[in-house]
């Protein structure tokens, strides 16, 4: 499944929206990192409307990788410029497209990537369906695609008339976070995991995703957008399927992306009586936000997952902006045990797994043991840190697009997959329900608390000491 083949590899990678924001904050980055990794052997044409030259695409790239990273090389620099050219074009006129069959001259493999906004994307592909530019092409599209059950599936209608499934690289960045690939690890690589990974030993699942900080200058994306669609549909349900679905079988690009539709095919429409929103106060300040915004920076959201391992266990979700902190995190909290008999009153708390995504990747086994010399217990954690060298390890972007480039599929998102995720949101879409007002700095506003009343409460992250 990981490896990468000669006659899959890509021969050029044509970047549409070059001069973006997303380019200039995350793509130059990775595109440097591959460079030092050794891990590019193709040439890259950017497209944009703006009125550049191949020089002013090479300034610019050398000014967003100096912003993005520490003491970078200019060796490394120097070998990524000279792959770079620059179309210039605007993406409705056929004539851009005509540049780029141009620019990309014989290649047999491109690869498109399209960091565009999503209502180019089907103006793009059939532009370069029409230039004859599409035949064993791979098309990268980033998130969301759609913004609803209905809309992604148009806009995959519209994708299909020029492309098949297989050449359509959906992209989650979080799939292409290290330790969100350590959640599988972690489960399947230790047989003493899968017994107790059920509703047997499980009271509850909790995902979440905290940031501490608001929305500042994306106010306009942000505000039509909301949690809901920003980060649970994708991010959030995505980690939860890899710690719900059932093991891989087989070896190739669909073993894992098989059994996530399986578990997500499982989970029950979201029940919008089980959904609570939230806005921090200070959100109407931001710039391009509408003064009446009821749109939501805070969503928390039971679900239910209807299969033999799973009925009756609980998934919750919490995400939100302004938090008093940045942690991504999901943990798995198994049963009560019994009274300990031993001359001890008090029960244990339950056992947990945490895997933490963010800070400090790695995993927590909340255990017990006695303490010392007295007839008591007390926590006695076993935990591990994923980074050997922290910084050293793929970034998401570097390595979904160093996966595209290599012909790796199995870590971009499926239409099936996609679709499936929002028929699972799409009632909350439908009936959001009040948005309720929290304090900027604080886990959101009251009423979350009480969805996981008489289950849980909402875990504290588990932060670096
Ligand atoms: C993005 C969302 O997809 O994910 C952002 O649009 C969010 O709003 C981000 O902040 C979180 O991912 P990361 O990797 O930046 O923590």
């Amino acid at each position: 499944m990981g490896k990468a083949k000669a006659e899959q590899t890509a021969d050029v990678l044509t970047i549409f929206g070059i001069s973006g924001d997303l380019a200039k904050k995350m793509t130059f980055r990775a595109l440097y990192r591959l460079e030092a990794a050794g891990k590019l052997d193709c040439p890259i044409v950017g497209v944009a409307i703006d009125d550049w030259d191949t020089e002013q695409l090479r300034r610019h790239a050398h000014d967003s990788i100096a912003a993005t990273v520490s003491d970078p090389d200019e060796d490394v620099f120097d070998r990524l410029a000279a792959r770079l050219s620059y179309v210039q074009g605007d993406y409705a006129d056929a004539e851009t497209f005509k540049r780029v069959g141009e620019a990309i001259g014989d290649a047999k493999r491109p690869v498109f990537y399209l960091e565009i906004p999503p209502s180019l994307f089907a103006t793009v592909v059939h532009g370069l369906g029409d230039a004859g530019l599409t035949e064993n092409a791979h098309v990268v599209i980033e998130k969301p695609f759609g913004h609803d059950l209905a809309s992604a599936r148009a806009l995959n209608a519209e994708l299909c008339e020029i492309l098949d499934e297989t050449q359509i690289l959906r992209i989650d960045h979080y799939l292409g976070k290290e330790p969100v690939m350590d959640i599988t690890y972690l489960r399947f690589a230790n047989s003493v995991l899968e017994p107790v990974w059920n509703r047997q030993h499980v009271s509850h699942v909790q995902m979440s995703i905290a940031e501490d900080f608001g929305v500042d200058d994306r106010g306009r994306f942000y505000d039509a957008v909301g949690a809901m669609r920003d980060v649970v549909q994708n991010h959030a349900l995505q980690v939860l399927a890899l710690v719900g679905m059932g093991p891989p079988t087989g070896n190739h690009d669909d073993s894992v992306r098989d059994k996530k539709l399986e578990f997500f095919k499982a989970t029950r429409t979201a029940d919008p009586k089980r959904y609570v929103r939230g806005q921090y106060r200070g959100f109407l300040d931001v710039p391009d936000v509408a003064p009446d915004s009821t749109t939501e920076t805070f969503a928390a959201v039971e679900l239910a997952v209807d299969n033999w391992r799973w009925s009756g266990v609980p998934f919750f979700i919490r995400t939100g902006k302004c938090m008093p902190a940045k942690s991504s995190e999901v943990t798995v909290v198994f049963k009560r045990p019994p009274p300990l008999g031993l001359g001890v009153d008090r029960r244990p708390d339950p056992n947990k797994i945490t895997v933490r995504i963010e800070p400090t990747p790695g995993a927590r086994m909340g255990l017990f043991a006695k303490k010392a010399g007295e007839e008591a217990f007390e926590p006695a954690d076993l935990e591990v840190l994923f980074e050997k060298v922290p910084g050293e390890e793929p970034e998401p972007y570097e390595r979904l697009l160093g996966d595209a480039i290599a012909g790796r599929h199995h870590l971009f998102t499926r239409q099936d997959t996609v679709e499936e995720t929002w028929r699972i949101v799409q009632p909350l879409l439908d009936e959001p329900g009040p948005v309720h007002q929290y304090e900027p700095g604080t886990w959101g506003p009251s009423a979350a608390e009480k969805l996981t009343r008489g289950i849980c409460h909402w875990h504290e992250p588990w932060l670096p000491s």
